[in-house]
């Protein structure tokens, strides 16, 4: 095996400068040249770039010399938000080692932590790394390491690396000062690739994307072997022999290896398997080659430790606002799902909005993205229903799967809802505004630790909880100042009801809820009365009504636009002609108001969620 092999993470917490620095290392190392260098450039989705953020995580091959002999240095670039955590410890995994990044002026944050232990658990090397010292400049330009904010930050880093304050970097991935030396320490003190024996070559799939002609493209760490493309694969978790179309490197684009090439032990690169069905390439699965073996012999070689598959804890159907797009809505979603394994897609139907699919997701900004891009990418606009987690329900010794309030049994035993253990940082000074939160948000026990100027905040909370608006509640009570992360705990016995939203007499299909019975009432008025305020008025009068178990809750009118009936004249016209129009206008409200399907724009939907 190539000891000169280094294949390392960027990890951070959102905006502290992943991309920025990756960039850098794209040029100190020559990977891309000056004029072809865009800002972010590992990241290729448009909304990425604009919303600067990284969602599917990007490896890059990269050469460097260094002490006069040449490396080869595979770069992992990972999302920070805490729904992708999942992507991140798919990353973790391919990788021997990792540049712990913090800002400057932020200081250690709850993502930080949270991928620090996802990094540990796996045992990576880890590099602690100080970004934007670029704003601690004095007049002549030098960095002021005696700046007290940049003293704690570094003290912090060291302390939770358990090392010395002059072992932690700074950097600005800005400018580019400090990028090269942590590139040295990249390769100085991240561990080269293990050598591990097995009778076949065998890579782990961190990764896959979709290609019109090449089919599923495998991401691959490979741990043991040489893949060589004019022979078949083997993928032991879905039992599929496939035969190879290209394997390559990301130099970060793909770059085939050719027939004569070949992806060796401790590399990372692509597979190009020729499968055009994407679940017969699971993310965690082992990719098995042998020039030896029979097929039955090789579909007995040990698969490699992979890890669990991701798990939607989001779910919310999608329909689209004209029917007639229904099946540019399915082309779109199935076109994302091709390099989403996360999404978890079924057809769904709704009475007044008709067909439609229901979508599982890893998070609200997950669900956010993935409206965003059918809505530019595909050119569909959609009607969502509410989030929803996954609730159980037990009905005779039967536990259900329960994610819409529409198939909620009347009689059951119990219902348990998702719990998550959250981890928030929050500044000293905020701290009672934070604990404000508790009720609201059904925190469980809260436990308190100091970290400098910060205090660790740690509780349970429902899921259902993190995906209303906790995001901005904890933003608005912390002046932004907080962070948070979450992990998926356990089910826990809930108190849910169903509440049901009528507007004329009959329940609108996508505005039922479950809310917790503490809130019911107070719940059901406030969407009530934002409904009214979001509703347009129609020539007929609405009647808006919440009802939890038959009864009603809330009420609220929104009155009838009365149409003008004309000029009619200097003494009001002909008065029969008048009352005749009336009538007509009467009748046609009428008839209006039995057709009455209302339409609940996605703006609207937003407005409900709030609270
Ligand atoms: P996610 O992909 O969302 O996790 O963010 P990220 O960690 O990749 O952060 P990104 O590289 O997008 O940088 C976030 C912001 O910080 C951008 O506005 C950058 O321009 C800015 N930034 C990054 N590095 C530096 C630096 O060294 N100095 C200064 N002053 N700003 C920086």
């Amino acid at each position: 095996m190539n000891p000169n092999i280094r294949n390392f993470v960027i990890i951070a917490h959102v905006d502290h400068g992943k991309s920025t620095l990756a960039d850098r290392l794209l040029e100190v190392t020559g990977t891309v040249e000056e004029r072809r260098m865009k800002a972010q450039y590992l990241d290729q989705l448009d909304l990425e770039r604009e919303r600067g953020i990284t969602i599917k995580m990007a490896p890059v091959r990269m050469l460097y010399k260094y002490g006069g002999a040449d490396y080869i240095l595979n770069l992992i670039d990972t999302p920070g938000h805490s729904d992708f955590s999942y992507e991140v410890s798919r990353a973790l995994q391919a990788v021997e080692g990792g540049i712990l990044l913090v800002d400057a002026t932020q200081g250690i944050q709850a993502q930080t932590l949270a991928n620090y232990r996802l990094a540990k658990e796996v045992g990576l090397t880890l590099i602690g790394a100080i970004n934007k010292v670029d704003l601690f400049k004095d007049e002549k330009g030098e960095i002021r390491w005696d700046d007290d904010r940049l003293k704690q930050v570094r003290s912090e880093l060291a302390q939770l690396l358990e090392t010395e304050e002059e072992n932690i970097s700074g950097i600005s991935g800005k400018s580019g000062w400090g990028t090269k030396e942590l590139l040295d320490r990249v390769v100085r003190e991240i561990p080269g690739p293990k050598e591990n024996e097995s009778l076949a070559t065998r890579g782990l799939i961190f990764d896959s994307f979709y290609d019109d002609h090449k089919g599923v493209v495998a991401s691959i760490r490979l741990i043991n072997g040489e893949i060589d493309p004019n022979k078949d694969i083997y993928l032991a978790g879905t039992d599929t022999h496939s035969k190879i179309k290209e394997i390559g490197y990301f130099s970060p684009e793909l770059t085939s290896l050719g027939s004569t090439g070949r992806l060796k032990a401790g590399e990372i690169g692509y597979v190009a398997t020729g499968i055009r069905d994407p679940h017969k390439v699971k993310i965690g699965d082992t990719l098995i080659q042998s020039t030896n073996l029979s097929a039955k012999q090789v579909s007995e070689i040990q698969g490699l430790p992979g890890y669990e598959e991701a798990r939607p804890v989001v779910f919310v159907s999608f329909y689209p606002e004209d029917n007639d797009d229904f099946e540019l809505l399915e082309k779109g979603l199935q076109k994302l799902r091709l390099n989403d394994s996360a999404l978890a897609i079924e057809p769904d139907q709704n009475e007044v909005l008709g067909r439609g699919f229901k979508v599982g997701f890893l998070g609200r900004l997950h669900f956010e993205i993935t409206a965003e891009r059918l809505r530019r990418e595909f050119k569909v606009d959609t009607v969502n229903t509410f989030p929803s987690v996954l609730y159980r329900v037990r009905k005779n010794k039967e536990w259900l799967p329960i994610v819409k309030p529409e198939d909620l049994p009347k009689e059951y035993d119990e219902i348990q809802e998702p719990i998550i253990s959250l981890e928030m940082l929050v500044p000293q000074d905020a701290l009672s505004s934070v604990m404000g939160l508790q009720t609201k948000f059904r925190f469980g026990e809260m436990h308190t630790e100091s970290l400098g100027d910060r205090v660790k905040l740690s509780t349970i909370m429902p899921l259902a909880e993190l995906i209303s608006d906790f995001d901005d509640q904890l933003k608005s009570a912390t002046k932004g100042l907080a962070s948070f992360s979450y992990r998926f705990l356990d089910y826990k016995t809930a108190d849910i009801l169903r509440v049901d939203i009528l507007v004329a007499t009959e329940i609108i299909p996508g505005l039922s809820r479950f809310l917790p019975r503490a809130e019911v009432e107070r719940e059901a008025r406030r969407m009530v009365e934002s409904l009214k305020e979001h509703l347009p008025r129609q020539q007929f009068h609405q009647s808006l009504q919440a009802s939890v178990e038959g009864r009603i809750v809330a009420r609220e009118d929104i009155p009838a636009i009365k149409k003008q009936l004309g000029n009619f004249g200097k003494n009001g016209g002909d008065r029969t002609r008048k009352m005749k129009l009336w009538k007509k206008q009467e009748k046609g409200q009428k008839k209006l108001e039995e057709r009455s399907t209302v339409h609940i724009s996605p703006e609207t939907f937003k407005e409900l969620l709030k609270r």
